[in-house]
């Protein structure tokens, strides 16, 4: 990273503007047409891909956080930041993949992956994106962050302020955030405002408050925070000897990450560190399918939905702000987009337990999705499929404990527990729970 020429800027998306910022400038929309925002690099890379393949595995087996970090050990792929003593780090990512062979036999598949995002520092995928972003914050000075969120975002953000010693403020739907997302906010020391309202009505008010106040806005508007979320597919070719699986698939809310992702396989594609292009399947619940909706009609823009409805709260979402950046995604990909029952959700997340996986519900739209691309042949039996499982099945134990009890309904439709795994009440008797010992 060479301090004397700045080689990264920003550049808006829309295509009859390209308008071009410093990145020290504050904004997380075009100020010319408010189109969304690319961190935009003239690469000019150290070393051939293969060599720079060499270096970025090489860097695990040092003890320095930034080499250890799952995203900082990429850096050239996102060359942003001059002095990297400013790098906010928990050492997150390098997350491992696994080979999940009762999900591909629930899916019909020959074999299924899965990259777990949830073994990250606070659970979620979110730190790979949250490491890049407060290290923005902190070039830029700032000494106050903001998001709303449906929970991760903010638990991520708080760790992350915390470490930087930064004032975090977090705007979540009142009621709607499960707990163990809530608790990691309030531990790290966060400022919570529990909003009256849904996610969306959270996200409009903290962006009018980022541009009236000092707060600098970390929700994944902000193009910083996916040049860190590049690196979930950075690590994954790794992961794959750089040998390009069919297809990868991903749980779509605010769509992010499927932004990230996108941007991710361009370049590496561009730079020639891959050969071709996975196809990209983005997953939605059916109560908060605006994405579905808008790959399925064919229409130029997004028509939001007003009343979001899932117990997958973390994509409980009905007007996801980066979905131009996510449809550009799926142009670059041949992607598709699919919806799935809470019915669905539910049963995919248990099978994803019984691998002893484990997810939260969000990330189990992804088993649900493939299952029925697989069934209506848009994904072939023996295709080269690796879902990312976004969050950690410790996030949402209430609804796991409802699920195996039973108990668990949501406001659209009565949930069946296909796979209940129910707790066994007994009195403190040795030969009745004997009786229970089905060895
Ligand atoms: N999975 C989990 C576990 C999430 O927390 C989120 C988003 C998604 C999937 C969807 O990702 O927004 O990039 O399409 N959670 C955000 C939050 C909205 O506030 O934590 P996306």
């Amino acid at each position: 990273m060479n301090a004397e020429e700045p080689r990264a800027f920003l550049r808006c998306i829309e295509p009859g503007c390209g308008a071009n910022y410093p990145l020290s400038e504050r904004i997380y929309v075009c100020s010319h047409c408010g189109g969304l925002l690319d961190v935009e690099y003239d690469f000019n890379l150290s070393g051939t891909p293969d060599e720079l393949k060499t270096i970025f595995r090489d860097r695990l087996r040092l003890n320095n956080p930034l080499e250890r970090s799952g995203v900082w050990r990429f850096r050239e792929l996102l060359p942003f930041v001059d002095d990297l003593s400013r790098v906010v780090t928990l050492k997150e990512g390098n997350t491992p993949v696994y080979e999940a062979p009762r999900s591909a036999d629930y899916a019909g598949l020959d074999a299924l992956r899965f990259k777990h995002q949830g073994l990250n520092p606070t659970g979620s995928f979110k730190d790979n994106g949250m490491t890049t972003g407060v290290t923005q914050a902190a070039v830029l000075g700032a000494s106050a962050v903001a998001c709303a969120s449906t929970g991760n975002t903010s638990a991520s953000m708080a760790a992350y302020a915390a470490r930087a010693g930064m004032r975090a403020f977090v705007f979540i739907p009142a009621g709607e955030v499960a707990y163990g997302k809530l608790s990691q906010s309030l531990e790290y020391g966060a400022a919570v405002i529990e909003i009256e309202g849904n996610f969306d009505d959270a996200m409009r008010l903290v962006r009018e408050l980022a541009d009236e106040t000092d707060l600098y806005l970390l929700n994944s508007i902000n193009p910083f925070r996916l040049e860190g979320q590049k690196t979930i597919i950075v690590e994954m070719m790794e992961q794959c000897e750089w040998r390009v699986p069919d297809w990868i698939v991903l749980p779509g809310g605010n769509l992010g990450n499927t932004s990230a992702f996108g941007k991710a396989l361009r370049e590496m594609f561009d730079l020639g560190f891959i050969d071709r292009m996975p196809r990209v399947a983005v997953i939605q619940a059916e109560g908060a399918a605006p994405f579905y909706d808008l790959f399925r009609s064919g229409r130029p823009a997004l028509n939001p939905v007003a009343e979001p409805e899932t117990l997958a709260t973390a994509i409980r979402i009905g007007n996801p702000v980066s979905w131009r950046k996510a449809l550009r995604s799926l142009e670059w990909t041949d992607g598709v987009v699919e919806r799935v029952t809470e019915q669905e959700i539910a049963d995919a997340k248990a099978i994803i337990g019984r691998d002893g996986i484990g997810c939260e519900p969000a990330s189990a739209a992804t088993l649900a999705g493939i299952k029925r691309l697989t069934a209506s042949a848009v994904i072939g039996k023996s295709d080269n499929v690796i879902a990312v499982l976004t969050g950690n099945l410790l996030k949402d134990p209430d609804y796991t404990v409802r699920y195996h009890r039973a108990e668990l309904a949501s406001e659209r439709q009565g949930i069946k527990s296909s796979f209940a795994n129910r707790p066994q009440p007994v009195t403190a008797i040795k030969d009745e729970i004997k009786r229970l010992l089905v060895l």
